[in-house]
């Protein structure tokens, strides 16, 4: 019998996980596993996949969904709780729980490359992504500052940030959880002051296409060294896959 998996979401005109498992699928010779795209139009549909497929074991989910599902939820990770998403169901003698893989896929693709020891970050952007690259960092015992673009407790603006040149003397690890920089405008960059930036500076860009942002690109220029998000894409993918399996 085939087992099922599936990814929930809309739209869904370009899927990563789709591309990804059916690669991995073939690669690996797992001849009785299908992964599915269900593109509805509203969270209430969630139960109609589920009635109409009960032999689905886990289900990845994505915008703009990754909040509206938890009511619809036996159970939460602890970590996926305090995030507040979900992006991985595992589905399994009727209970749905819910996990957040990005945080781990994040957290492990971090200190696989920087190590241990982690410099301060600066987290820009205070969207779904970050929520859950702050909870790594907690976990990893990394002091962070946001900067985003609006006020609130525990940020700073990015005006802020050029005009005082001590948070990137303090933080010298910064992390991108904005979108600029993506395909097709990979000319933007979020307002950061470059010339401040030396060869102690780590970037971090959630960012995966292009594999070189220009934030990127301005870190390298200056010494500095440059990690963009596709290893945590790829985390996440394996980290979803060990849940459903485990
Ligand atoms: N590599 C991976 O595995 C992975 C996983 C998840 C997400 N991502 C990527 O991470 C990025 C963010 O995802 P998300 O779901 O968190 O998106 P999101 O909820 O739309 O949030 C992004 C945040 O970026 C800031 N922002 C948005 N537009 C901006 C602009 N024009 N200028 C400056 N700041 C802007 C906003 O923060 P403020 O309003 O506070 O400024 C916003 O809350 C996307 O590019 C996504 O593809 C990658």
């Amino acid at each position: 019998m085939m087992r099922k998996f599936g990814l929930i979401g809309y739209p869904l005109t370009h899927s990563f996980s789709k591309k990804y498992f059916s690669a991995k699928f073939e690669k690996e010779s797992i001849w009785d596993c299908q992964f599915d795209l269900y593109e509805i139009p509203q969270i209430g549909d969630f139960e109609k996949v589920l009635a109409e497929n009960p032999d689905l074991e886990g289900m990845s989910v994505t915008i703009p969904y990754k909040q509206e599902v938890i009511p619809f939820l036996d159970e939460l990770d602890l970590a996926c709780a305090e995030i507040g998403a979900v992006n991985c169901i595992q589905i399994r003698d009727g209970k749905r729980r819910g996990f957040n893989t990005d945080y781990i896929g994040f957290k492990n693709s971090l200190t696989s490359w920087l190590g241990d020891i982690l410099p301060n970050a600066l987290v820009l952007g205070t969207g779904g992504a970050s929520k859950a690259v702050k909870v790594a960092l907690r976990d990893l015992g990394v002091e962070f500052l946001a900067v985003s673009r609006s006020k609130g407790e525990n940020q700073i603006s990015y005006s802020e940030l050029a005009n005082e040149p001590d948070f990137l003397k303090k933080y010298r690890l910064i992390i991108n959880t904005t979108p600029l920089g993506t395909f097709p405008k990979t000319e933007e960059m979020p307002e950061i002051p470059v010339e401040m930036l030396n060869e102690s500076h780590r970037v971090y860009d959630l960012v995966y296409n292009p594999a070189e942002t220009m934030l990127m690109k301005a870190c390298l220029e200056k010494g500095g060294k440059a990690k963009n998000g596709m290893d945590m894409l790829v985390l996440q993918a394996e980290a979803a896959w060990t849940i459903w399996n485990s």
